[in-house]
């Protein structure tokens, strides 16, 4: 897992692994030192370890030695969760194939600040999208989704936790379906679901189950 921050997604994973879900953690790649996720990831016995660019120079220097440690982990996948970097084609054309949580309904309100900006445009539904990562920033092909609707009484923080869980819960179970091998990644950049190249999101069902609404 990549992570810059607090790590609830990545606690998500944890938490789902005690409880059953047959996934390995090989490693918690972050390029913030104080990232409270290198916690959570020590405290559950996952090797954690930081990597700032500080100590690198250029980004492109860092990229190749950061995506080069995580890649000796031997991923078979890599899970982007808060991770705050615009990664390169050279990490991406050299890696597992690599997804990440994003909240909102892609392609709409990409980028940072999106439930004050959802609020702002007075959208009556908000949500969270796991996508495959390419180096357009929160541009890559759409996997599954999940929604939530804004009250009135919504301000950022009240929308966000209410959305939280839900994301929790959407990233737990993409994970869970490429592990099981319901999702499946082509080289060519499709997303495979149950054999078949996704046309639209799967959706996060009440049950926890990715609905194939296409
Ligand atoms: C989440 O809202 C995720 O969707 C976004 O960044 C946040 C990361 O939260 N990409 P956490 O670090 O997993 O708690």
């Amino acid at each position: 897992m990549l992570v810059s921050g607090r790590g609830s997604n990545l606690q998500a994973l944890i938490d789902a692994r005690i409880a059953g879900l047959p996934i390995e953690l090989v490693g918690v790649f972050s390029d913030r030192p104080q990232a409270l996720a290198l916690k959570r990831a020590a405290k559950a016995g996952v090797p954690a370890l930081c990597m700032r660019v500080a100590e690198f120079g250029e980004e492109a220097t860092y990229q190749r030695a950061f995506f080069a440690t995580v890649a000796a982990s031997r991923p078979d996948l890599i899970v982007c969760a808060g991770f705050m970097r615009l990664i390169g084609d050279a990490a991406l054309a050299s890696s597992a194939p690599m997804i990440n949580i994003h909240p909102s309904l892609l392609p709409r309100f990409r980028g940072l600040h999106t439930h004050r900006r959802v609020l702002q445009a007075g959208e009556s539904a908000h949500g969270a999208t796991v996508h495959r990562v390419t180096r357009e920033l929160d541009g890559g092909p759409l996997i599954a989704q999940v929604s939530v609707s804004v009250r009135a009484t919504d301000d950022p923080e009240t929308l966000a936790s209410r959305l939280l869980p839900l994301e929790h819960r959407l990233l737990v179970a993409c994970v869970a379906a490429a592990a099981c091998g319901d999702l499946t990644f082509a080289p060519n950049g499709d997303i495979l679901h149950l054999g078949r190249a996704l046309g639209a999101p799967l959706q996060l069902s009440e049950n926890d189950e990715l609905l194939d609404c296409g």
